[in-house]
């Protein structure tokens, strides 16, 4: 089954670049790392669920999410890889099991360029 879903252009996601879609009926965040690479992620926090960019100050792009190749949660300062890990949660914040094992938290999605378009895929492990 092809389910790759054509979202942008591949030219309208810039390195350092986030921008906020919706695919397969989730809202995600679509961003270009340093090394060129797309990723899709979940918009929502799986620390308290809450809808990433709504954490930044109002008018900010949700570009300010990205530090070079990680996604900060405004909200607690929270910061996932693009494997989905949880690398960094502030010192007093509790630590779930999950993020200790290093299990990925946050869901991703399948991204590739494909005719000049960035598709979205499966869900990934
Ligand atoms: S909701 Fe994202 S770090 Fe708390």
């Amino acid at each position: 089954m092809d389910d790759w879903i054509g979202v942008i252009n591949t030219s309208d996601l810039d390195v350092g670049e986030v921008v906020e879609i919706t695919c397969h009926g989730e809202d995600l965040l679509l961003y270009r790392t340093p090394d060129g690479h797309c990723h899709a992620v979940t918009a929502y926090c799986p620390h308290l669920n809450n809808y990433m960019p709504n954490g930044l100050p109002p008018g900010t792009p949700p570009t300010e999410l990205l530090k070079n190749d990680e996604l900060h949660c405004p909200y607690h300062g929270w910061r996932f890889n693009t494997a989905g890990q949880c690398i960094g949660i502030p010192q007093g914040q509790r630590v779930p099991p999950a993020v200790r094992a290093g299990r990925p938290v946050l869901r991703r999605w399948a991204v590739r360029e494909e005719n000049g378009m960035l598709e979205i895929g499966q869900l990934l492990p």
